[in-house]
């Protein structure tokens, strides 16, 4: 969707950082058909666009997101949910090549904590709140929550989670490895920018191979993640970026990416 048809979020670019804000407050963010449609259209163009170099997701102060629209979901069958998938949407986020971060403050809930998990990493301020309630709606989690706390927190407190629907706060996210910064709620998006605006200032197809590398440790065994790295970092010297970030570093001169 083009910048005024958009219903359900605000898209702005802060020099090279894309920044999508989730916006539709009555409902605490859910997530529902048309958000998932236009935050995937608003990656997918940041994706191709040279001039942004990172993402990053953010809510409000009160929710980042209180998970899928539970509206739009009750009357669905299994017959319509198989043959019409209303999650499949947020399948493509894991294909963006650039990092995304997603910055969380209040709560993360159900897919919004699943949302959260699918970006690169977390900033979450003070109050932030994630928890996985869809056991108390008599459904689980769909978007890969089962899956991706499990990997980024261990089963002990993915179970714990998707079980007793219980909500856990950012400083016990945070020391169980779901979140990667906890900031002060007016720090939050902040942070969260210069972390991008960071990125977003190195080598390009380093920053890609880099992300690359980390996701591949999910997917891969040991032996065939480090090949993989190795053949990455072989690649990047295939790079401008790499001749310039060395020979930068050699000249005692701050290095200047020109991205291929
Ligand atoms: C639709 C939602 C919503 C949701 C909140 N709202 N969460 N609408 N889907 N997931 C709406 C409320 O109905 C209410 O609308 C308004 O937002 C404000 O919410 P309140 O409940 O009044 O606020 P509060 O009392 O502060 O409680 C906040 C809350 C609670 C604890 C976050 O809203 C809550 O428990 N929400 C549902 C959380 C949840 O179960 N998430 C999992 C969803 S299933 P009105 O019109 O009354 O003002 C899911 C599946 C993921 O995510 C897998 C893929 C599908």
């Amino acid at each position: 969707p083009s910048d005024d048809t958009r219903s359900t979020i605000l898209v702005e670019r802060r020099e090279r950082v894309g920044l999508i804000t989730l916006n539709r407050p009555k409902s605490l963010n859910a997530l529902n058909r048309r958000l998932a449609a236009e935050v995937l259209a608003a990656l997918h163009e940041f994706d191709a666009d040279d001039r942004i170099g990172a993402i990053v997701i953010t809510g409000s102060m009160r929710a980042f997101a209180a998970g899928a629209d539970i509206a739009e979901m009750v009357d669905k069958t299994f017959v319509e949910l198989n043959a019409d998938d209303i999650l499949s949407d947020w399948d493509q986020v894991r294909f963006i090549k650039k990092p995304i971060i997603a910055a969380v403050g209040g709560y993360a809930l159900g897919g919004g904590c699943e949302l959260a998990l699918l970006c690169d990493f977390i900033v979450a301020s003070e109050d932030a709140q994630f928890g996985q309630p869809e056991i108390k709606l008599g459904i689980l989690p769909g978007i890969g929550g089962s899956q991706r706390l499990t990997h980024s927190a261990g089963k002990a407190l993915a179970m714990d989670l998707v079980l007793t629907g219980r909500t856990i706060g950012a400083t016990e996210a945070k020391a169980a490895g779901i979140v990667a910064r906890v900031v002060p709620a007016g720090d939050l998006l902040q942070t969260a920018l210069e972390a991008a605006h960071t990125i977003a200032g190195y080598n390009a197809p380093a920053v890609r191979m880099a992300k690359e590398a980390v996701n591949r440790a999910f997917e891969a065994s040991l032996a065939e993640g480090l090949m993989h790295e190795r053949r990455l970092f072989q690649a990047a010297f295939a790079t401008e970026g790499q001749k310039e970030g060395m020979h930068a570093f050699l000249a005692k001169r701050a290095p200047v990416f020109r991205n291929r």
